[in-house]
């Protein structure tokens, strides 16, 4: 059975009461449970993780070693900062794909870079919770074209 991390990063915890604005109204919790009717939809696995810490993040992403056969990631303003979490995704080399609430590209410069794109198979910005949905199936269909 295809097993996927998900990552969340810092302050995503606070969906749904953060700038509803820019993220919508949708919970973490609320998008984790779809998250998991999807993957049960499709006999996949997921793990759901979510952390305010670069190093957490990074210990997550190697954990997934061995044990996960991919990763989906929103790794929030670390996305923008980050050369660690870039660098595990690197070094465990399993499939990720980066999503965002928002259309980054069209929010302020500093959001414009993302040190995981280079290492991702592609980048999901600005559906709302839904980058969430697409990035899992599109990361499903990326595996299953791998077998
Ligand atoms: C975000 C975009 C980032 O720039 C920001 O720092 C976040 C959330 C998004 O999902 O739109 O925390 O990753």
């Amino acid at each position: 059975m295809v097993s996927i991390l998900v990552l969340h990063g810092p302050n995503l915890n606070l969906l749904g009461i953060r700038e509803p604005g820019i993220y919508g109204s949708v919970t973490l919790a609320e998008i984790d449970a779809r998250l998991n009717d999807l993957a049960e939809q499709q006999g996949a696995k997921i793990k759901t993780f979510q952390s305010n810490h670069e190093g957490v993040l990074v210990d997550e992403v190697h954990s997934a070693l061995g044990v996960h056969d991919g990763i989906l990631i929103n790794a929030a303003a670390y996305t923008h900062t980050s050369v660690a979490i870039r660098d595990a995704i690197s070094a465990v080399k399993l499939p990720a794909v980066e999503v965002h609430l928002s259309n980054v590209h069209q929010r302020e410069a500093f959001r414009h870079h993302s040190y995981l794109a280079s290492v991702a198979i592609g980048q999901i910005s600005g559906f709302g919770a839904q980058s969430y949905y697409l990035g899992f199936q599109a990361l499903l269909a990326y595996l299953s074209a791998q077998k």
